[in-house]
């Protein structure tokens, strides 16, 4: 919400708040200067906007994408996009149907460090890309403020593991096939909390690895740490967003740490920094200056790849997403 009203001078206007809770529908319409609704279809008749931001947990993804799709010209989603991709399909075809533009909110890749890091790969810094390796590992305590995390069956990989595999397939390509582990670590949660992943693409291998249960000291939540590797060079983000490009000339290291927004803090500046950024992108897509990154079609694939990694942990083999 802080993000969009910074777009204020972009053009953007939060003109409604709907949640199904009254009092939290109100606070957050209150501190934006917007319209409180309980209905998001009353929503939709009285403010006829431009475009929705969904930003409910997955199981009221697909009605709410169904409801909105032929009101708006642009719909953002949440990620996970959905738990099944039968719903997922779904909401990509009622946003054809009606010819409104999707996108997910997807913003690991709008994070200051990958976007230099893409910034590189498409410049040839590197060369072709051989190899990434993409861990998360923190000990942070994420079920203080989404305490229904701890309850979910499947945990890491839907709730981290989306947004590790959006930037694998950007990077590397479509998966061919993945094999994963996963691991129950913290006996206070229902689902994996743990998983390491290997991807295989078309001439390059993925090494994927997340866990909500590592002690590390100082604690990196919430920054994802990275080693990308091409013919002619390596890319290695380290904790502190130092970037380490390696390449036929030597070494050099570039500070790739974002900006804390006026509203923001450390160290969720990495996070609320990416917010703005896709926000912006949004922006440029209903402008017509930019196509969905990522669209819902093209987030099937990262869905796929998620659920593949179920498939493999569960009957222990390499499996086709
Ligand atoms: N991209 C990120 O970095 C990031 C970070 C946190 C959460 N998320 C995602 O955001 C989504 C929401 O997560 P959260 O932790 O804020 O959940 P939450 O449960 O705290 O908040 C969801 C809100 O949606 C409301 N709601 C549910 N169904 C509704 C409906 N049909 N109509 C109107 N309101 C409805 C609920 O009353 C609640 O207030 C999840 O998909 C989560 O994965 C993404």
């Amino acid at each position: 919400m802080q993000a969009w009203r910074d777009l204020g001078p972009e053009g953007v206007r939060i003109a409604g708040v709907c949640d199904l809770d009254e009092g939290r529908a109100r606070t957050m319409a209150e501190e934006f200067g917007a319209r409180a609704f309980t209905d998001p279809a009353a929503m939709l008749a009285a403010l006829r906007p431009d475009f929705v931001d969904i930003a409910t947990t997955p199981p009221s993804h697909r009605a709410l994408v169904e409801l909105c799709a032929p009101q708006v010209r642009l719909v953002i989603c949440q990620k996970p996009i959905a738990d099944t991709p039968n719903d997922a399909r779904a909401m990509v075809d009622a946003c054809d149907r009606a010819g409104a533009a999707f996108v997910i909110h997807e913003n690991f890749r709008w994070q200051r460090p990958f976007v230099r890091m893409q910034e590189l790969l498409l410049a040839g810094a590197i060369g072709m890309p051989r190899f990434l390796r993409l861990n998360f590992r923190h000990g942070w305590d994420v079920y203080a403020g989404q305490p229904y995390l701890a309850t979910v069956p499947r945990l890491a990989i839907m709730d981290i593991g989306v947004h590790l595999f959006d930037l694998v397939r950007l990077f590397l390509g479509e998966a061919r096939a993945i094999t994963c582990e996963t691991q129950k670590r913290n006996p206070r949660v229902e689902g994996e909390d743990a998983f390491t992943a290997l991807t295989a693409h078309d001439g390059a291998v993925g090494v994927t690895d997340a866990s909500f249960h590592s002690t590390l000291r100082p604690e990196p939540f919430p920054q994802t740490l990275a080693v990308l590797e091409g013919d002619r060079g390596t890319l290695e983000l380290r904790e502190g967003y130092r970037l380490v490009i390696h390449d036929e000339t030597g070494r050099r290291e570039e500070d790739v740490e974002p900006p804390v927004p006026a509203w923001g803090e450390k160290p969720w500046h990495v996070v609320q920094d990416s917010v703005l950024a896709f926000q912006r992108h949004v922006v440029a897509v209903l402008r017509g200056q930019a196509t969905p990154q990522p669209s819902g079609a093209d987030n099937l694939r990262t869905l796929a790849l998620c659920l593949a990694a179920y498939r493999s942990a569960e009957i222990g083999a390499r499996v086709s997403p």
